[in-house]
């Protein structure tokens, strides 16, 4: 858990701007408003980030800042927010069946998100589309296409992250990785053969898999993403991976289902720095993603995260996945479960909010722009907390 403190606040210069609620007011590297607009406080959260929040305790003369003594460790990931841009998972089912064809995300949204100050982007895709054959050669046709993508995206800005996203819930045509459905050597293979295109590029982030859920055994799962680690490394690939829990990579269900198991797995580049934990939430009455209110901002589920993440290795997590309608409940409760994210930097790399990419702009938790004009989710709860 964060402990909160109080901050003593520069009284001697002018004041020169004053930061909004929820804005950042301190912390080590911020050159920014330290004055919080009136209703709020400075409240330090961690040394690298002190927030403006509603209600907090006045800063007082007599308590003292706390030193910044802790540095973010050699190799962790920066702090990272932005979007999923879909369209190349269209019509893959949850029993990661696929009929579809994918849809190209329009390659405009790069450079526009990028300015408003995002540096990350996943870019989900079907396995069959990738592999038309379960452990099959990858279609050099599709990749091109998808590699058209991934490198709009990495051009959009020189410190831009971008986050391979192999979107098929563990599963091939509704059977499951090595419990029933592919070998482990089948699964292990398209990371092998992503590994060999994208392994020179640091940036490049590997989703090993989007959403595992109702799974037999998390043991086996778990050994599945071990053998897959070990897989990639085999083939020189030294990028970041993002390792999948259970329950749809559920950051709730994370501290007792799979991250007890996950925290073990191991990378022969030796240390664990490079291997992130992806977890998913969502806001809505039943945690699914598929309503326009928001009834709560969860936020104390990710403290419980940052908790086991931090007393278990000092590890790192990324919400991959999170988002809200643009109604007024999600403005305000994405808007603090991110703020939070944002704070809980470095345990918490940062956040991808769903969705833009070809969604249209009438899709239930659309963040995709209409012409150049942001939507309201996008304005109010997203973009202040981009890094
Ligand atoms: C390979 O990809 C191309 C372009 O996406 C597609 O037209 C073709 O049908 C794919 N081949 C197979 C065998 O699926
Ligand atoms: C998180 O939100 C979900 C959905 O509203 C709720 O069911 C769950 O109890 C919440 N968890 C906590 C710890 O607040």
């Amino acid at each position: 858990m964060l402990k909160y403190a109080l901050i003593v606040l520069a009284t001697t210069s002018v004041v020169l701007s004053q930061q909004s609620t929820w804005g950042q007011c301190g912390g080590i590297g911020w050159s920014g408003p330290t004055a919080c607009a009136s209703g709020s406080n400075c409240q330090v959260l961690n040394p690298y980030y002190s927030q403006c929040v509603p209600g907090a305790p006045a800063p007082s003369s007599t308590a003292s800042a706390p030193a910044p003594s802790q540095t973010v460790p050699t190799g962790f990931l920066p702090r990272l927010g932005g979007v999923n841009t879909a369209g190349y998972d269209f019509s893959v089912a949850t029993d990661g069946s696929f009929t579809g064809t994918g849809v190209t995300p329009p390659a405009s949204q790069f450079p526009h998100f990028a300015n408003e100050g995002a540096n990350l982007f996943r870019i989900p895709f079907a396995w069959q589309l990738m592999t038309p054959t379960v452990g099959g050669t990858i279609n050099s046709s599709f990749f091109s296409t998808y590699d058209q993508t991934v490198q709009a995206a990495l051009n959009s800005g020189p410190n831009v992250y971008v986050i391979v996203d192999l979107h098929n819930y563990a599963r091939w045509n509704g059977q499951i990785i090595a419990q029933g459905g592919p070998t482990n050597a089948q699964f292990a293979s398209i990371w092998t053969q992503l590994a060999a295109k994208y392994g020179s590029n640091q940036r490049i982030i590997f989703g090993i898999m989007n959403e595992p859920h109702d799974i037999p055994s998390v043991s086996t799962w778990v050994d599945t993403v071990q053998q897959t680690v070990n897989a990639i490394r085999a083939a020189g690939a030294t990028n970041y991976l993002l390792l999948p829990g259970s329950s749809w990579s559920s950051a709730q269900a994370f501290p007792t289902e799979a991250g007890p198991l996950l925290v073990k797995v191991t990378d022969p580049l030796g240390g664990t720095n490079k291997l992130i934990f992806d977890v998913h939430k969502y806001l809505d009455s039943d945690n699914s993603g598929t309503h326009p209110d928001c009834t709560t901002d969860n936020v104390s589920v990710l403290q419980t995260l940052v908790s086991f993440l931090q007393t278990n290795g000092n590890r790192q997590a990324i919400l991959s996945e999170t988002g809200g309608g643009n109604t007024a409940s999600c403005e305000q409760l994405l808007g603090n479960e991110l703020a939070y994210v944002k704070s809980a930097y470095p345990t918490l790399a940062g956040f991808s909010v769903w969705a833009a990419g070809a969604f249209d702009t009438t899709y239930v938790l659309t963040v995709t722009p209409n012409g150049n004009q942001d939507q309201p989710l996008w304005v109010d709860a997203v973009q202040p907390n981009l890094p």
